[in-house]
């Protein structure tokens, strides 16, 4: 079993100090920053936009995983690779052109992801899948850090880990919510690769330890 992929995520950082928050994630065992954009109408809440994305790219030496929560992804994907995203992960329930979406961001030159709700079944992905770098499965409903894991989401590991098989492809599953050491060894047997952590990093104590942890959970 590989050892995760740890996305500490920036949502629950202290915007006041963000450069001395990156450059803590910087030195720490992350491996990518996971970047998560709110428009206030996917989603009920408003995050930040792209010159703050910009701003951590310029102090970020781990790549940006930018999550967009924003309906009609496809009107701002250009600038965002600009601002600096590696990876760009858009919404299934926010396009009416999934597909043509996938295909220009990976067109950009960043990876390619698509995030889905916890209520949409990820059948829904098995048009799209060998397109896909990785696929991030809400483990919340999106819009707040802090919230509590939803237990159906091992379910969907597994139904999301078939089709990647059957597809064989090497889409890589990515969990967002309400990740912690509590649930993560469990999240990584059933198939996840890509573990997202807010508010379980940054309240804790010692974030890098606390990353520490979670790449070292198994
Ligand atoms: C939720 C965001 C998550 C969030 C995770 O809408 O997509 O990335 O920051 O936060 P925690 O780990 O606190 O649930
Ligand atoms: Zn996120």
């Amino acid at each position: 079993m590989n050892r995760p992929v740890i996305a500490p995520s920036i949502l629950a950082a202290d915007f006041a100090n963000l450069q001395s928050e990156i450059e803590m994630l910087n030195k720490s065992e992350a491996d990518w920053i996971h970047v998560d954009v709110m428009d206030g109408v996917f989603v009920p809440n408003i995050s930040f936009g792209l010159p703050v994305v910009a701003a951590i790219h310029r102090h970020a030496a781990k790549p940006l995983d930018v999550h967009l929560m924003i309906q009609q992804p496809e009107r701002y994907l250009e600038e965002f690779k600009k601002a600096g995203a590696a990876s760009i992960s858009i919404h299934y329930e926010a396009c009416d052109h999934l597909h043509r979406n996938i295909q220009h961001i990976k067109d950009l030159g960043c990876k390619a992801g698509v995030a889905i709700n916890p209520h949409t079944h990820v059948s829904y992905l098995e048009d799209v899948i060998e397109e896909l770098d990785f696929v991030c499965l809400m483990s919340v409903n999106p819009g707040y850090g802090g919230q509590k894991f939803i237990k159906n989401t091992y379910k969907k590991i597994e139904q999301l880990k078939e089709l990647i098989t059957d597809a064989g492809t090497s889409t890589l599953i990515e969990i967002d919510g309400g990740v912690s050491t509590a649930n993560a060894k469990k999240l990584i047997k059933a198939g996840a690769d890509v573990l997202v952590a807010g508010s379980f990093v940054f309240s804790s104590p010692s974030p890098p330890d606390t990353i520490s942890e979670l790449k070292h959970v198994i």
